[in-house]
């Protein structure tokens, strides 16, 4: 047996979020109901944020609502703040997903809260979750750069991880929301977060827009990290970024990991098959290059 890597698929929150196309409800659950076909165990299903912000996550309560909880997926519901939390546990989310931010520019015009005020909203979120007995994660967004302010201190990224820590996360992911990461600094920000939150247990969240996103996949397995967030198709990205891209891609990570002898648990040409399918129901090609090219060996 090879050593396991989970996914946490993204493409029902970080994808829809903000790909131009609208999708029912209906078609968002047969988006689900086919990532689960494919063997995916736990998922962001949807966010609890403002419909104006994001108008495309408006109808998460519907997806809820509407899922199949026989399967044995968990659903994860994403959260910025205290309505969105107290949305999120009247949906019956599994898990609750709380987003942290490690830049000032980016973390006003996507939450309007500095990275310390995102802090302490979730010091004071994170009771109702656990109150609650839902497993409480938290991702730091832009802890790679900031596009609006560039650089981002990971002095900021350690004490953002000590106090999520703190207030009873399980689970942080380091975000890379706008693809400003390299595979060196992608060490570097485990290695910090490991000495400032030695308790919590890491994924990372990757965007591939300048092209290194599967050799940061590569630093963080490399680095001991178990758990790796993507999104089928490699669709999506942030509203609140500039010229933001999808997630690296679901088929092309379990490609790479699998043909390097990890095992994912996930079925890869069904994966590829959703990944067409979505692009009959977005109506334009999606980004992955698996979709394209198939698996090797054929
Ligand atoms: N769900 C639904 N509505 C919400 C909400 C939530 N979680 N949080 C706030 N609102 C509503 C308020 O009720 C209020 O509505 P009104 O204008 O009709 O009175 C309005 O949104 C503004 O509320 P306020 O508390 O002042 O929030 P804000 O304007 O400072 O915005 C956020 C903060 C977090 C709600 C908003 O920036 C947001 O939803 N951002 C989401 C960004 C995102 O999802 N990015 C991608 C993933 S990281
Ligand atoms: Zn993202």
């Amino acid at each position: 047996m090879g050593r396991r890597i989970d996914i946490v698929e993204v493409g029902p929150r970080d994808g829809l979020q903000n790909d131009p196309a609208n999708l029912s409800v209906d078609q968002k659950l047969e988006f689900i109901a086919r990532l689960e076909a494919a063997g995916v165990r736990r998922m962001e299903s949807g966010s609890f944020v403002s419909p104006k912000a994001v108008p495309k996550m408006a109808d998460s309560p519907a997806v809820f609502a509407g899922l199949d909880r026989a399967k044995p997926t968990r659903h994860i519901a994403l959260a910025l703040n205290e309505t969105g939390v107290r949305r999120a546990i009247e949906a019956r989310a599994d898990e609750i997903n709380f987003v942290l931010v490690a830049g000032e520019g980016f973390g006003r015009r996507n939450q309007g809260m500095s990275p310390q005020e995102s802090a302490d909203m979730l010091a004071r979120c994170a009771p109702l979750v656990l109150e609650e007995g839902i497993p409480l994660s938290a991702t730091i967004s832009v802890a790679f750069g900031d596009p609006y302010d560039g650089d981002v201190d990971i002095g900021v990224v350690g004490s953002l991880a000590a106090q999520a820590q703190r207030a009873g996360v399980a689970e942080l992911a380091l975000g890379d929301t706008i693809g400003a990461a390299t595979p060196w600094d992608v060490r570097r920000r485990i290695d910090r977060v490991r000495m400032e939150a030695p308790d919590v247990f890491l994924r990372m969240h990757f965007h591939d827009t300048r092209g290194a996103g599967l050799a940061n996949v590569f630093a963080a397995v490399e680095a001991g990290v178990d758990v790796i967030d993507a999104s089928c198709g490699g669709i999506g990205g942030c509203p609140f970024a500039p010229a933001a891209t999808g997630n690296v891609a679901t088929e092309d990570v379990v490609w790479m990991l699998e043909r390097a002898g990890f095992e994912t648990g996930l079925d890869l040409g069904r994966l590829i098959d959703t990944a067409k399918w979505l692009e009959t129901v977005l109506g334009h090609p999606v980004a992955s290059s698996l979709s394209r090219a198939g698996a090797f060996p054929v």
